[in-house]
């Protein structure tokens, strides 16, 4: 029963994260489009009262005229529109969806047995949580003294952007080297969302409370609180559509699987920001197609990387006798049908887990292809909790019809 909850509390959650990060990602997509989208105000009285750029749009029945404000747009209306709450959101759903399934079985999920560094490897679970929080505080400091002493006055925004992205290829590198395959895609993605909620809130718009203050003020707002905001907004520009990824990455056990996981997850990363360049530089009136062809490339090299070797020695196993059926289902039942049973014995499993069920040889016959790929990539048994060897995983590759 209490399986039963946390599943339940646990898809609620995420249905939320999603809710809110659609939203937020939404607007500051359209904000991006918009901002880019500017044109000189074709009318003298608005350029005049301090309008800088002017787009028009229609959407759903009506006729839309924004206008931006470079500078101070005299009196401010009362009313005013902030967006935040949709990026806090986003973050703190997120979270908790973190500490509800990883954080409570940071054996199975958290924990990378097969670490080549050995204290990863002996980590317990109160220490891997730990190291999990650790890592996700320190990718924001280490971001954000990057951006504060690299390009303290946005002059050298060109070098910052350099050094963020190898920071990302850093950061990719750890995670995979201590967490599991799954957590590392994920925190590597929790890295990049949290850094964006926190520019949210510790720069643009504690930035825009002291421009607004200094309008009411009558003062003329400090022009480095501008560009601040600007700089870390362009940042969590590039960084939507690689979180995005991440965050869909654990269903795909080929790119988190691999040894060389690191290197696929900074492709993926570099293919997103690439993507999401080719749209900014559109909207304002380029097109250009090097962008996504590039994206395109790396996805591409990433595709030939992550491909499954075929296995000599499995070739091997084949070409003399070949397991029988018997055999394979003695290995799932001994490895796989503590969780995936019509009845698990594995606690927190109320029931079979994605619904695969192992528990006779039909149903085992009925879905041997995907049975193979999860044991081949070592997706399955999760975690390895069920301690299956190399060998075992031979002969489940090596049968057949
Ligand atoms: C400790 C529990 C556990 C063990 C042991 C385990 N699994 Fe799973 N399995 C899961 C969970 C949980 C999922 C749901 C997917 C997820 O959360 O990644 C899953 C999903 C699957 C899926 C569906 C994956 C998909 O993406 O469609 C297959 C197939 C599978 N397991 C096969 C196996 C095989 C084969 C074994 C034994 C070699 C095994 N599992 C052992 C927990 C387990």
């Amino acid at each position: 029963m209490e399986a039963y909850f946390l599943d339940f509390a646990n898809m609620l959650l995420r249905w939320l994260h999603v809710i809110a990060a659609v939203a937020w990602i939404g607007e500051s997509i359209y904000f991006v489009m918009l901002d880019n989208s500017l044109k000189t105000p074709q009318d003298e009285s608005a350029r005049k009262k301090g309008v800088f750029g002017e787009m028009w749009a229609v959407h759903g029945g009506g006729f839309y005229h924004n206008q931006k404000y470079a500078t101070s747009p005299g009196k401010l209306p009362d009313d005013l529109h902030w967006s935040f709450w949709k990026s806090y959101t986003t973050w703190l759903s997120g979270f908790a969806l973190f500490t509800l399934l990883y954080m409570t079985s940071p054996g199975v999920y958290l924990i990378n047995p097969n670490s080549s560094w050995e204290w990863a490897a002996n980590m317990t679970g109160w220490q891997a949580n730990i190291v999990a929080l650790v890592f996700l505080l320190l990718g924001w400091v280490v971001y954000n003294e990057l951006c504060k002493r690299l390009s303290p006055n946005m002059e050298r925004d060109g070098i910052l952007s350099l050094a963020v992205a190898v920071l990302m290829v850093v950061i990719a590198y750890l995670s995979t080297q201590i967490f599991a395959g799954r957590a590392a895609f994920l925190l590597t993605g929790a890295v990049m969302a949290t850094a964006m909620s926190a520019n949210v809130f510790f720069w643009i718009i504690p930035g825009q409370r002291r421009m607004v203050k200094a309008m009411e003020a009558g003062e003329e707002p400090n022009p480095l609180d501008g560009k601040r905001g600007k700089q870390r907004s362009v940042h969590n520009t590039y960084f939507t559509l690689p979180v995005v990824l991440l965050m869909l990455s654990n269903h795909y056990s080929f790119m988190y699987s691999h040894e060389l996981s690191w290197v696929i997850m900074s492709l993926f990363i570099f293919a997103g920001a690439l993507i999401r360049q080719f749209f900014v530089v559109m909207h304002s009136g380029k097109i250009q197609p090097a962008y996504p062809v590039a994206g395109v490339a790396l996805i591409l090299l990433s595709v030939w990387l992550a491909a499954p070797a075929s296995s000599p020695t499995s070739n091997a196993v084949a070409a003399t006798e070949g397991p029988t059926l018997n055999e394979v289902h003695a290995i799932v039942t001994d490895r796989c049908v503590a969780c995936h049973s019509q009845a698990p014995t594995q606690p927190g499993f109320a029931s079979a887990p994605a619904g695969v069920v192992y528990d006779t040889q039909e149903q085992l016959l009925r879905q041997i292809d995907r049975t193979k790929q999860v044991v081949a990539s070592k997706y399955m048994p999760l975690g390895n909790m069920t301690n299956m060897t190399d060998e075992e995983r031979e002969v489940i590759a090596a049968w057949s019809e």
